[in-house]
């Protein structure tokens, strides 16, 4: 079964084609960071009639590079929510004209859905799994037994993960998004800091049993720290990075998953892919990082999540919403 998918909920304008849920058969992205760098920040007006421009001849571009017509592909996808809502409807009135001229069913996608199921293009997925989505808008801890079967298990009190990234990178004028930013500027630290140069930040709720956590006292922290902006990005990113993966370690304990995974912009961050590697070792359970490519939004995702929403051949529904 081959889904064409599509993504535009936020500022990255993604068209794939991907086969059975785990072959992409093509990945196309067309980013606005450039656009959108000197607000420092994403400004929706402008996000949406980027994707506007962009989203028709890069569906156009990913049939001609698979060298398939419209005939060959059997559903349409695309992200329905969360997101910005003008984006979001870029996205969806495409995937619906198409679906109407083309007599194909389109399958919505949840955003976050999309982030999980990029494990999936790592290989089949198996259960039970514990996934963190830690995106610019999202960071969510979510228990699933089966495809298409969430339990929220907790999350972010105020900022998002990626949120908070983009907000330190700002305070220390490292430019935008901040998680990039953050992540390069620590890396010119190659060693522990020792706590005489700068204040050691804050692992806000660490001592709570709760899956729960905050971004904000972190904030609040790094703000009032010593240290230049380098030592402060490496000691942000490592207090971040902590929380979370403090966080999976009570997940792990309390909820016994086969398998750990991450999704989301926040993924592609190497700390905390490290981090998670030593922690799935030590727990016995096996840890799935997305390919770069999948960290960030792009539609290969929503593809795969696609193909799990509407399964005809199991005919099974996932959460189904199948919007014609
Ligand atoms: O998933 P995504 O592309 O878009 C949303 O759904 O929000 O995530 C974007 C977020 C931004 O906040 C960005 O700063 C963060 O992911 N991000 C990172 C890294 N790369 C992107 N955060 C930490 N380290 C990174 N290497
Ligand atoms: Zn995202």
């Amino acid at each position: 079964m081959k889904i064409l998918a599509i993504e535009s909920s936020c500022d990255d304008t993604g068209v794939a084609i991907v086969r059975d849920g785990k072959e992409v058969l093509i990945n196309l992205v067309s980013s606005q960071e450039k656009i959108h760098a000197k607000f420092g920040g994403v400004v929706p007006e402008v996000a949406s009639r980027q994707h506007l421009q962009t989203l028709y001849p890069l569906i156009d571009e990913a049939l001609k590079r698979t060298k398939l017509t419209p005939k060959d592909i059997d559903a349409l996808a695309v992200t329905v929510t969360p997101g910005l809502l003008g984006s979001l409807l870029v996205g969806v009135n495409a995937a619906k004209i198409l679906g109407y001229l083309w007599h194909k069913p389109v399958i919505a996608v949840n955003h976050l859905q999309g982030h999980i199921y990029a494990g999936e293009l790592m290989g089949r997925l198996r259960f039970p799994l514990v996934a963190l989505v830690a995106s610019g808008g999202h960071s969510e801890f979510v228990y699933m037994k089966k495809h298409g079967d969430y339990i929220y298990l907790g999350g972010t009190r105020d900022d998002a993960a990626g949120e908070a990234f983009d907000k330190a990178a700002r305070f220390l004028g490292l430019g935008y998004p901040g998680g990039p930013a953050i992540a390069a500027a620590a890396a010119n630290i190659q060693y522990p800091i020792s706590n005489s140069t700068i204040n050691k930040l804050p692992r806000p709720m660490g001592d709570s049993d709760q899956i729960d956590f905050s971004f904000s006292g972190l904030k609040t922290a790094l703000t009032r720290a010593k240290g230049n902006p380098t030592e402060l990005a490496y000691e942000f990113q490592e207090a971040a990075t902590d929380v979370l993966v403090e966080n999976f370690k009570k997940a792990i304990t309390k909820y016994k998953p086969k398998v750990i995974l991450i999704g989301g912009g926040v993924s592609a961050n190497r700390v905390l892919r490290t981090k998670l590697e030593g922690v799935a070792e030590t727990a016995g359970v096996e840890l799935v990082l997305p390919a770069m490519q999948y960290c960030t939004d792009n539609a290969a995702m929503i593809g795969a999540a696609a193909y799990f929403v509407h399964n005809p051949k199991r005919d099974q529904w996932y959460n189904a919403e199948v919007i014609i």
